[in-house]
């Protein structure tokens, strides 16, 4: 085992002693490992979770450990997997016993067999993750990097301790991190590694959504989602994960007539929008915003290719993906469904003189998340012609200006009828039944349209009006 330099002065948090101090007293060798090297090595941001690894019972340890902290923090123990957690300070620390299987990662496995800390290397995702910093008194700081971890950081390499084939199958998660990382740390999948995550790619159905949907949310966290996808597509993953996005990758030609490739537009789009949104939903959008385009694709000689319905349509199937990855069918949902469904409509509204009521019957629908919807199709302009390009942008601006002196004026965005159903009834002394309705359509319909102001006379006028055209008069 190579012992390539000290970091001692690295190990700065008390704990680092503390664990140390521990360690000696139960006679049990201990190391920092993981991502916590790893980030200290590349120099990143000092990571919040810290793995520790005892060459014995890493819940013993933890227990130890707490004992000698003065507020003798709380032990989380997890009996079935050997691990336990404690807080200290603003950092959790996570500590588990060498092993010789990598079962660990995979907590529904709980197959435990003791090992040296060589074997708990071997048994890690990637050299760069399997380095670890000696806690024992006897070489404390010192770094153990048995396959090179150091040189692939300097070089930027993602290479699996131990044959990949061997390394993903023990976690076929593994595959999907190795892209992720590649992403986020702007490293290069070593090419061994890549033929192997294209070979054992199906084996990815075997990990439940929630993993599968950490990974990929993630990855569209990054700065430049792209890289990721292109990863996951080149391997095959995405086609199993997400075939919705890999159908849209083709362009079709009937009579000289072209389509744009609606996968790599989309990968555009989900760059786009990164830099004026941190929200991992809205990027979900931008990235499933056109998959109804690939169900909806007609070609007809009057018209060229057309997509109609593919909003709704891909609304449809955004409730699909989320329940077929387990992702939450909640708020955030409905968010990313919302999006899709209304993504052509600022674009349409865009294209023609951008009139109040079209802006009012937009904030309307959007409500709360008009904001979001306009950055998602501003993302959307991926045309190469500058003169459109500024043409879009211009008009979008116009829009936004438009939305804010709309709003100002008619506050449309949490409508709220000025009349309501109770009232009507009691106006007119009549029984719950359809007129009402129609006089409540009626009314929103005068107010989106600018007929009327958004305030109770002007309804009130209008409902009376209205009202008598359906033979109702006030009781
Ligand atoms: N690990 C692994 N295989 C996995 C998951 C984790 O070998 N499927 C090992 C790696 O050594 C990893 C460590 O466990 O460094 C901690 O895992 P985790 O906290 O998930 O990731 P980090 O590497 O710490 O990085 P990040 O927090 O960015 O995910």
């Amino acid at each position: 085992m190579s012992i390539k330099t000290s970091y001692k002065e690295a190990l700065q948090n008390k704990i680092f002693s503390i664990i140390s101090q521990a360690s000696q007293e139960l006679n049990v060798e201990s190391y920092v490992i993981g991502g916590f090297v790893r980030d200290l090595i590349l120099g990143r941001d000092f990571k919040k979770d810290i793995d520790v690894v005892a060459v014995g019972s890493g819940i013993e340890l933890a227990l130890k450990v707490s004992q000698l902290i003065p507020n003798k923090p709380k032990v989380q123990v997890f009996k079935n997997y050997g691990t336990a957690m404690l807080r200290f300070e603003d950092t959790e620390i996570e500590f588990v016993g060498a092993r010789k299987e990598s079962y660990q990662f995979e907590s529904r496995n709980p197959v435990v067999e003791n090992g040296t800390l060589q074997d708990d290397q071997d048994r890690r995702d990637f050299t760069i993750n399997a380095l670890a910093i000696s806690l024992n008194s006897s070489n404390y700081g010192d770094l153990l990097d048995p396959f090179d971890g150091l040189k692939d950081i300097a070089n930027k390499i993602l290479k699996t301790p131990l044959d990949p084939d061997i390394t993903y199958s023990d976690d076929p998660l593994r595959m999907m991190r190795a892209i992720r990382f590649a992403n986020q740390l702007n490293f290069e999948i070593e090419e061994n590694s890549l033929q192997s995550i294209t070979k054992n790619a199906e084996r990815i159905k075997i990990i439940s959504g929630e993993r599968i949907v950490d990974e990929l949310n993630k990855i569209l966290s990054t700065p430049k989602p792209s890289t990721g996808f292109l990863l996951l597509y080149k391997t095959g993953l995405l086609d199993i994960l997400l075939p919705e996005l890999t159908a849209l990758n083709n362009v079709e030609e009937i009579e000289g007539q072209t389509h744009k490739n609606n996968f790599y537009h989309t990968l555009e789009v989900v760059d786009n929008i990164c830099p004026n949104t941190g929200d991992v939903w809205l990027r979900w959008a931008a990235l499933l915003h056109d998959i109804g385009k690939a169900p909806t694709k007609r070609f007809n000689k009057k018209q060229g290719w057309t997509f109609h319905g593919h909003e709704f349509l891909g609304g449809k199937m955004v409730k699909k993906i989320f329940e077929r990855l387990h992702m939450p069918l909640n708020q955030k949902m409905k968010f990313v469904q919302k999006m899709v469904m209304m993504s052509s409509r600022p674009i349409v509204l865009s294209q023609e003189e951008v009139t109040d009521s079209a802006v009012r019957r937009l904030v309307f629908d959007a409500g709360e998340d008009v904001e979001d919807l306009m950055t998602l199709c501003e993302a959307d302009i991926t045309t190469k012609n500058p003169n459109k390009f500024k043409k879009y942008h211009n008009n979008f601006i116009i829009v936004r200006n438009k939305i804010v002196e709309v709003e100002e004026r008619d506050h449309v965005r949490n409508f709220q009828p000025p009349i309501s159903g109770e009232e009507i009834m009691e106006i007119f002394n009549i029984k719950p039944g359809r007129e009402i309705g129609v006089i409540k359509e009626a009314i929103k319909e005068a107010i989106l349209e600018g007929v009327i102001a958004n305030d109770y006379q002007a309804a009130y006028d209008f409902m009376l009006k209205r009202a008598a055209k359906l033979g109702l008069k006030i009781n």
